[in-house]
């Protein structure tokens, strides 16, 4: 490399505009509280948005009622968190797309709709959700889970054959 060359690049160098300051990349922690209190339409925050990471659920209580809250690619939902299998806590299954798998014995379950995919006739209540102001919030019930309980598990036994 030439004089000539080196003093065009250092004299370059010098003309060029600053880099701007990066800004950095990771979010600061919400360490905010969660608002204790229910909003006008009667929905309770649960949780902040980045306590809950994509494909992950968690169980919640709402005056003392368990709900299962899933984070999936389609936002945030809520559903009854006892599986209508045997009640296993929803909340801890496994999400995979928009469904969730029962940590017990694998009944699958549309997070978005309630469906049961192993059991059509034994779906799982749902609840309205939002986000708000970077929480998430719960608010009433829009279905029903049924009642009934027990019956086939993956074994081929039912309930009452594995009790026994
Ligand atoms: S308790 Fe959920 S599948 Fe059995």
């Amino acid at each position: 490399m030439g004089i000539r060359s080196f003093i065009q690049r250092k004299v370059k160098q010098r003309m060029a505009p600053e880099k701007p300051i990066q800004a950095s990349k990771t979010k600061p922690v919400d360490t905010r509280p969660i608002p204790s209190a229910k909003d006008a339409q009667g929905f309770t925050a649960v949780l902040r948005v980045s306590d809950l990471m994509l494909g992950k659920g968690r169980t919640i209580a709402i005056e003392g009622a368990p709900i299962a809250v899933f984070h999936i690619n389609d936002g945030f939902f809520a559903i009854d968190d006892a599986c209508t299998h045997e009640d296993a806590p929803l909340g801890d299954g496994e999400v995979r797309g928009a469904t969730v798998v029962c940590p017990y014995h694998d009944w699958i379950f549309d997070i978005k709709t309630g469906a049961c995919e192993t059991e059509p006739e034994r779906p799982i209540g749902c609840f309205s959700t939002k986000v708000f102001d970077d929480f998430v919030w719960v608010g009433p019930r829009t279905s029903e889970s049924t009642v009934d309980r027990g019956g086939d598990h993956a074994d081929g036994l039912t309930t009452s054959e594995h009790a026994s």
